[in-house]
């Protein structure tokens, strides 16, 4: 990176136009194209039906910032740019195509009204909270992005969790799966389900449950499984997805958390995505700790994970009063 203030704000002032550009080329599928072998550019454009000199002036642009490389007049990938081949270990191709989305664009162009507001300028821009929003909208790939952003962490999650006593775990809002399948292969005594939206666990490789987190959860299992979801929400949407954990939960189930701290740096950027988008936040761990307590847990153990996420682990405990709080 160039150190000198300068040149580090022209790098951010370039704007949204590496992600558009970025996006244009996974749509276009011009990385698996590549992937076959190296090409000219005539022949890239006549398998896309585009103007020849218009994508070699965009893959120059991508190829200043090492997403492919030219040799003579041959264009091939680039570790970044085999990146963005879908399906590829480590793939980037869902999160090009749902960061970039117009919808997601439309909605950054609203962070003044959710400043002076505090509501999320997505709903503003498009009339609907995101996830209504999405159900008329598969091509912003968010299920895909999130199974891409879950892979890299899916190991740190299955080798951290402690399912030591567990018989049955929820994964609620567990999206397409893949996470609660590694970690069922890894404990083959425990039987799990994805409970999530019905387009989400379409599919599913594991038991699927087609549902609303803000419901009643179903029965018959003694944890629960939270990754990436309370961030999506604000405080008091936050406590009743808790709430509805803890009443499906027995006394002494488990609960876990996978969300990142805001105390760490890392987290800073999610959060503001958090904030125009969803309407969510990301919290410190004693912001979660309240939430859990509020809802008839205890807070055991919290552990580092890779790419500035954390596990929190609860217990469900008894309500001195009787029933927990009511969702
Ligand atoms: C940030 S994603 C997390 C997905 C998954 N836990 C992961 O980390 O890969 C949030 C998930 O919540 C799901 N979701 C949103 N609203 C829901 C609702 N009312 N009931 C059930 N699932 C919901 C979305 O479909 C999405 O899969």
């Amino acid at each position: 990176m160039a150190r000198d203030p300068a040149h580090r704000l022209d790098a951010l002032l370039i704007g949204a136009a590496p992600a558009v550009a970025i996006r244009a080329v996974v749509e276009l599928g011009i990385p698996d194209r590549l992937a076959e072998g190296p090409q000219r550019v005539e022949a890239l454009a006549a398998a896309h039906d585009l103007d020849p000199d218009a994508l070699r002036r965009l893959l120059r642009a991508l190829a200043a910032q090492g997403i492919f490389a030219v040799e003579g007049d041959l264009w091939r990938n680039t570790p970044m740019s085999a990146l963005l081949r879908p399906g590829a270990a480590g793939s980037r191709a869902a999160a090009a195509r749902y960061g970039a989305h117009p919808a997601l664009l439309q909605a950054w162009l609203g962070l003044p009204e959710t400043l002076r507001t505090g509501r999320p300028a997505f709903e503003a821009a498009h009339g609907a909270p995101f996830f209504d929003w999405l159900e008329a909208h598969p091509d912003a790939a968010f299920t895909d992005y999130m199974t891409e952003r879950t892979a890299a962490v899916a190991d740190a999650v299955v080798g951290a969790l402690d399912l030591a006593g567990v018989t049955a775990l929820l994964d609620v809002g567990g999206g397409a799966g893949a996470l609660l399948q590694a970690i069922l292969a890894a404990n083959p005594g425990v039987r799990g389900a994805v409970l999530d939206r019905r387009a989400a666990v379409a599919a599913c490789p594991v038991e699927a449950i087609a549902g609303d987190f803000f419901a009643p959860l179903p029965a018959g299992f003694d944890a629960a499984l939270l990754k990436e979801i309370l961030h999506d929400w604000g405080d008091a949407d936050a406590a009743r997805i808790l709430a509805r954990c803890r009443a499906a939960l027995p006394a002494g189930g488990r609960l876990f958390l996978v969300e990142a701290l805001a105390d760490d740096p890392r987290a800073a950027w999610m959060d503001l995505v958090m904030m125009v988008v969803f309407g969510g936040r990301e919290r410190s761990r004693a912001a979660l700790e309240a939430l859990l307590v509020e809802a008839g847990f205890a807070l055991e153990g919290t552990q580092p994970l890779a790419g500035g996420l954390c596990l929190l682990t609860a217990t469900a405990i008894d309500h001195p009063g009787g029933a927990p709080r009511r969702a």
